[in-house]
C-alpha cells in the first residue's frame, strides 16, 4: 500500500502508532515498525537517559524505521531534543507547543519533521516553516486534543497543504484507514486501538477497562483550564469535570489536580484516581493481540474496501 507516507518513511503501510506518555517504548514502537507501519517511541515525562536508552533498545528490536514523540511542554524538551539528534531516529513528532524552532536542529541532524496540529492555520504554518509532512488531529483522539473533529478537519486541511497529511483521531478499524485515504489523507496515526496491543506496556488493569469501554465512555476533563484531555470516564475525571463545572477550583488547584494522573494510571494501574487517556472509537477494542495482528487486520480491510469500492456503490 503505497503513499505520500509510506514514501517518506520508507514503510509498508501508511500507519503511525502515536506517541503515547508513560506507554509507547521501545517494545510497542519496534512491534508497529516490524510489522509495517512505524512505531513512535513517547519521551512526554521522561529523561533524557530513559530516551537515549530506548531508541537504542528499538534499534535492538528492528531494523525498520521508527520515530520518536517530544512534547513541547515538558520541561527538558531542550535537552530531549539533543538527545534525539544525537541518536537520529528516522522521524520526530512534535505536539503541545510551538514546533517551529526545532526544524532546523532535526534537519541538520537528518531527522524527518512531523508536527501534531489541530487547525489549518498551523498546518500551513508548520508547511511553510518546512515540515516533512504533519499529522492533523481531531478532538476524538485520546490524550491532549484541541477543539475540530476529525472529519471537518480532513474537509479543511487536506486541499489546504501539499505535505502529506497523517489523519489522526477515532480511527481503529480498515474502514477508517481506507475513508482517510479516499479523503486524500496519506496515511492514519493510532492510539487507542494500539494500547490494547500484546507489546503495549501499559498496565494491565488500564487494558482491561479499554475492553469493557464503549463509544460513550471517554470524556474530555481540562476543557476550561485550556489543557483539554480525553480519556474513560472513571472517578477520577467524571469529579474532575464537576470540580471544574462547578466553578469551585481555581486553575492552579485543577491543574495541580490532573498532575501525574496519567502516569498513576498507565504506570501504577490505579484506575480509580488515574487518568486512562483513550479516544472515543473504544467498541473496537475486543482482545488483547499483537500489534502485527492489529495492523495487519486494520490494512487487509483497507485494501479490500479500496479495490472492491466501485462495486460497493453500484
Ligand atoms: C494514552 C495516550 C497518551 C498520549 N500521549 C501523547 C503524547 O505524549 N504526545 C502526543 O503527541 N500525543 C499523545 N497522544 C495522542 C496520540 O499520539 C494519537 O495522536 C491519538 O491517540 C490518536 O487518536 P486515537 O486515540 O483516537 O487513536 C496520546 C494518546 C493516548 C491515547
Amino acid at each position: 500500500m503505497r503513499t505520500k507516507l509510506t514514501k517518506l518513511l520508507g514503510i509498508s503501510y501508511p500507519v503511525l502508532q502515536g506517541g503515547m506518555a508513560w506507554i509507547s517504548d521501545a517494545s510497542l514502537a519496534s512491534a508497529v515498525s516490524n510489522a509495517g507501519g512505524a512505531g513512535i517511541i513517547s519521551t512526554g515525562g521522561r529523561t533524557t537517559e530513559y530516551t537515549r536508552a530506548e531508541i537504542r533498545r528499538c534499534r535492538t528490536l528492528t531494523n525498520k524505521p521508527f520515530g520518536v514523540n517530544v512534547m513541547l511542554m515538558a520541561p527538558n524538551k531542550e535537552e530531549i531534543v539533543e538527545v534525539i539528534c544525537e541518536e537520529k531516529p528516522a522521524f520526530v513528532t512534535l505536539g503541545a507547543g510551538n514546533p517551529v524552532p526545532y526544524f532546523g536542529k532535526f534537519h541538520a541532524a537528518g531527522i524527518k519533521v512531523i508536527p501534531v496540529v489541530p487547525n489549518v492555520r498551523l498546518a500551513k504554518r508548520v508547511e511553510a516553516n518546512g515540515a516533512d509532512a504533519i499529522v492533523a488531529e481531531g478532538m476524538e483522539a485520546g490524550g491532549h486534543i484541541g477543539s475540530i473533529a476529525t472529519m471537518p478537519l480532513m474537509t479543511q486541511v487536506i486541499p489546504e497543504v501539499a505535505i502529506p497529511v497523517v489523519m489522526a483521531g477515532g480511527f481503529a478499524d480498515g474502514r477508517g484507514l481506507a475513508a482517510a485515504l479516499i479523503m486524500g489523507a496519506a496515511g492514519v496515526q493510532m492510539g487507542t486501538r494500539f494500547l490494547v496491543a500484546e507489546e503495549c506496556p501499559v498496565h494491565e488493569k488500564v487494558k482491561q477497562c479499554l475492553l469493557a469501554a464503549t463509544d460513550t465512555d471517554s470524556i474530555v476533563t481540562g476543557a476550561t483550564i485550556g489543557g483539554a484531555v480525553r480519556g474513560l470516564r472513571n472517578k477520577f475525571s467524571e469529579e474532575f469535570v464537576a470540580l471544574e463545572l462547578s466553578g469551585k477550583a481555581t486553575k492552579e488547584e485543577l491543574l495541580r489536580k490532573a498532575t501525574g494522573t496519567n502516569k498513576l494510571a498507565a504506570v501504577d494501574g490505579d484506575t480509580e484516581h488515574g487518568m486512562m487517556q483513550a479516544g472515543q472509537s473504544l467498541t473496537p477494542l475486543k482482545e488483547i493481540e499483537p500489534a502485527a495482528a492489529i495492523l495487519g487486520r486494520i490494512v487487509r480491510e483497507a485494501a479490500d474496501l479500496l479495490t472492491n469500492a466501485p462495486a460497493r456503490m453500484r
